[in-house]
């Protein structure tokens, strides 16, 4: 699937995201700015956070009790906040559209 990184200069990053990651994955290899993944992906470091934005957050599951909790203390949280660790690429999110925080969490 192909989604796109959209960072907080407006800037688009379109990549291939492989099936199977996570999109922290795909944004740390890819060297998104604001992602870092610093836990790699065990929903402990909230460094991860991105924004998913309608129609697409409507596709993932709601966010699970673990993750609500570290979001709870991201820098600027929104009902689009997501931790990007807990979200694992299928095709159904192929045109999916990211946004990276101005700060990284
Ligand atoms: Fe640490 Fe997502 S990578 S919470």
């Amino acid at each position: 699937p192909t989604i796109t990184f959209v960072d907080p200069a407006g800037r688009r990053h379109i990549v291939e995201a492989p099936v199977g990651k996570t999109l922290m994955q795909v944004a740390v290899d890819h060297l998104m700015p604001g992602v870092a993944g610093d836990c790699g992906g065990c929903c402990s470091c909230a460094t991860c956070h991105a924004y998913v934005p309608s129609p697409w957050a409507e596709q993932l599951a709601p966010p699970e009790e673990d993750e609500d909790m570290m979001l709870e203390g991201v820098i600027d949280r929104r009902p689009t906040s997501r931790l990007s660790c807990q979200i694992a690429i299928v095709d159904a999110l192929d045109g999916l559209i990211v946004e990276l925080p101005a700060v990284a969490g």
